[in-house]
């Protein structure tokens, strides 16, 4: 009897039913453009992580100095008294208040016949308050020293004392003389003395922008510092 089966097998030709080890024609999903592996996950998902800390980071700096390059910062002109108070040939210290930006500093007045200077008390080096010494001025803190048209001669400080702009006008208003101007053989006593708007300065006295404290105006290191 099995030899009949086997025989109408071979006897009804090629078989054409399943086998065993047909082989299946199996779908690669690899090929499927839409196919997430695993490592494309986790690429992923690392790439994203990776984005977010660096925003993270990143867009707090950039918006502090974007923030700081774009404040439209104001100086207002500030009356420091008769030129009664500043005589030639003398350095006079005056405290002064300005509403904007909101401050109370203190600021060195060096006249003489023909020149006028108004240096401000902040030390160029972090911050701290300098005083009178002889006929430079000393910061307290770390030993920085400056001479006395606020040059550095000792210490850490990374350039000259920064200035004010100024003006003297009559008591009627009109301007006498200036930063740029000139005309001070006209001042008289009545006449008033105004500081306005900060700057700053290189070794050679040459002007800038105002710098923050520590902020270099030239060289390699004062790019580091955008505004
Ligand atoms: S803050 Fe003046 S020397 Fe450092």
């Amino acid at each position: 009897m099995t030899g009949n089966h086997e025989g109408e097998g071979a006897a009804g030709g090629r078989y054409a039913g399943p086998r065993a080890h047909d082989p299946v024609e199996e779908h690669d999903p690899h090929h499927d453009p839409s196919y997430v592996t695993r490592t494309k996950f986790l690429t992923g998902v690392a790439v994203a992580t990776g984005g977010v800390m660096t925003a993270a980071i990143l867009v707090p700096v950039i918006g502090f100095a974007v923030a700081d390059a774009v404040a439209d910062e104001r100086w207002d002109w500030v009356d420091i008294g008769p030129m009664s108070q500043f005589p030639i040939g003398e350095t006079s210290s005056i405290a002064v208040s300005a509403q904007d930006p909101p401050a109370d500093r203190r600021a060195f007045i060096r006249r003489e016949v023909n020149s006028l200077l108004a240096m401000w008390n902040r030390c160029t080096h972090l911050g701290c308050p300098v005083t009178t010494a002889g006929a430079g001025f000393a910061c307290p803190c770390h030993g920085g020293a400056y001479d006395p048209v606020g040059r550095v001669t000792a210490g850490p400080p990374a350039r000259p004392l920064d200035r004010f702009d100024w003006k003297i006008i009559r008591p009627d208003g009109t301007e006498v003389a200036s930063r740029t101007g000139g005309g001070l053989g006209r001042v008289r006593d009545v006449d008033r003395l105004l500081i306005g708007k900060a700057y700053s300065l290189d070794d050679d006295l040459a002007i800038y922008a105002l710098k923050g404290p520590g902020e270099p105006v030239t060289g390699v290191l004062s790019n580091l510092y955008p505004f």
